[in-house]
């Protein structure tokens, strides 16, 4: 029997509430093969201890997981450009994980705050750049505290990083039936990366003459995302961009806890994906077992699906689909009154039944 090794970082907050309950989910989906899980305690908590967010050899550890499962990094008690830089980003960036795949779609059952659309009118798929842009990290602060001080923050697009991610946003939209992708730009203002962005959308284009293409600029694409959501199809955008709009997705489809996300290299290996929630680690809500933790069984979803698991991820997603679907559990965020536990025992019922 196949097994498939899963690294767990549950990470801080609420992420140590929804990662066991994909685990659960997952343990459940068995069927003809067999997940083995390590958990690793990496985390705010373990900066506190240690001084770091990892081990200095974490990433040797990790590289050879098929894939982790991560459920938010960050904790007031840490600064957290600390803990996301040397933890999340990290992996991402030395795996050289170039697309964050970021689906926003309405669950059955479920309504978006958007109440005058239908659900089938909101229905994406994001393309995040996952390994430079606007997060590349290089900058510093000059005269610091000064009144003279200086911060330079700076962004890098590279044709290579731009051009990859753009196509695989292309074979993306080729694959769906409605075959419309939008490219998300500021090239009015960032007069270089966002006007080479453009480009190499338009160059890369000439290879999909079946995909039919829009831009937006990123101020536009966001009202658009309120005002017209049916025009979207897959959106792909820079880190920062689709950071933001991923945010706006998961409110539209009602909640951030709805939002999931898969971290990948398509092209090759030089570390496992990561699957994880796009919210964060909740620290308003952390330690109170109500965390919404469908964004995390969707991913766990996305990782069953990733390693070829079809059935066992389509069976997943279609069991989370039927307990929304029945609207009896929910948790706080969707106006329920259930907790994390009762809504993923329900989703396991559905799965084994
Ligand atoms: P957040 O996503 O943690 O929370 C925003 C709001 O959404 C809060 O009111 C929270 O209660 C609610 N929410 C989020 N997930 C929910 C869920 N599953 N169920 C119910 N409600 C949910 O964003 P934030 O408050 O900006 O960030 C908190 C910490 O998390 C910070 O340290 C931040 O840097 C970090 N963060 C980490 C990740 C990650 O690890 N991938 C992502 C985003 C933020
Ligand atoms: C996300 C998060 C991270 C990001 C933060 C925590 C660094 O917001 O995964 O969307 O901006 O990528
Ligand atoms: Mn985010």
């Amino acid at each position: 029997m196949k097994t498939y090794h899963i690294a767990l970082l549950p990470g801080d907050g609420i992420g140590q509430e929804v990662v066991p309950a994909a685990v659960r989910v997952l343990k459940a989906a068995q069927k003809d093969f067999t997940l083995s899980f390590e958990a690793f305690d990496w985390g705010c908590e373990y900066y506190l201890r240690s001084g770091r967010m990892m081990p200095p050899d974490g990433l040797e550890k990790l590289r050879p997981f098929d894939a982790i499962l991560l459920g938010a990094i960050g904790h007031p008690t840490v600064p957290d450009h600390v803990s996301l830089r040397e933890l999340l980003l990290r992996i991402r960036f030395e795996f050289d994980l170039y697309v964050n795949l970021r689906p926003v779609e309405i669950l059955p059952g479920l309504e978006s705050p958007l109440r005058w659309k239908k659900s089938e009118d909101i229905c994406m798929l994001f393309i995040r750049e996952n390994t430079e842009g606007e997060y590349c990290g290089l900058g510093g602060r000059f005269k610091r505290g000064t009144t003279d001080e200086v911060a330079i923050q700076e962004s890098i697009f590279t044709r290579k990083g731009t051009e990859r991610v753009i196509r695989y946003a292309f074979e993306q939209a080729r694959k769906r039936p409605r075959r419309r992708l939008a490219s998300v730009t500021k090239s009015n203002a960032m007069q270089y990366a966002m006007v080479m962005w453009d480009e190499v959308f338009s160059e890369v284009g000439r290879d999909y003459p079946d995909v039919e293409t829009a831009k937006y600029h990123v101020d536009a694409a966001a009202a658009r995302m309120i005002t017209t959501p049916e025009s979207l199809d897959v959106v792909v955008a820079s880190n920062l961009f689709a950071d933001i709009l991923t945010d706006l997705g998961g409110a539209l489809q009602g909640s951030l806890g709805l939002a999931a996300s898969a971290n990948l290299n398509p092209a090759e290996r030089r570390g496992p994906p990561i699957f994880e929630p796009v919210h964060g680690s909740a620290p308003d809500i952390e330690g109170r077992g109500i965390a919404n933790p469908i964004a995390a069984i969707w991913a766990a979803s996305l990782m069953m699906e990733h390693l070829g698991e079809r059935e066992a991820g389509a069976a997943i997603f279609k069991a989370l689909q039927a307990v929304t679907a029945e609207g009896r559990v929910r948790t706080p965020d969707l106006g329920g009154k259930s907790n994390t536990d009762e809504f993923t025992s329900a989703v396991i019922q559905k799965l084994e039944s």
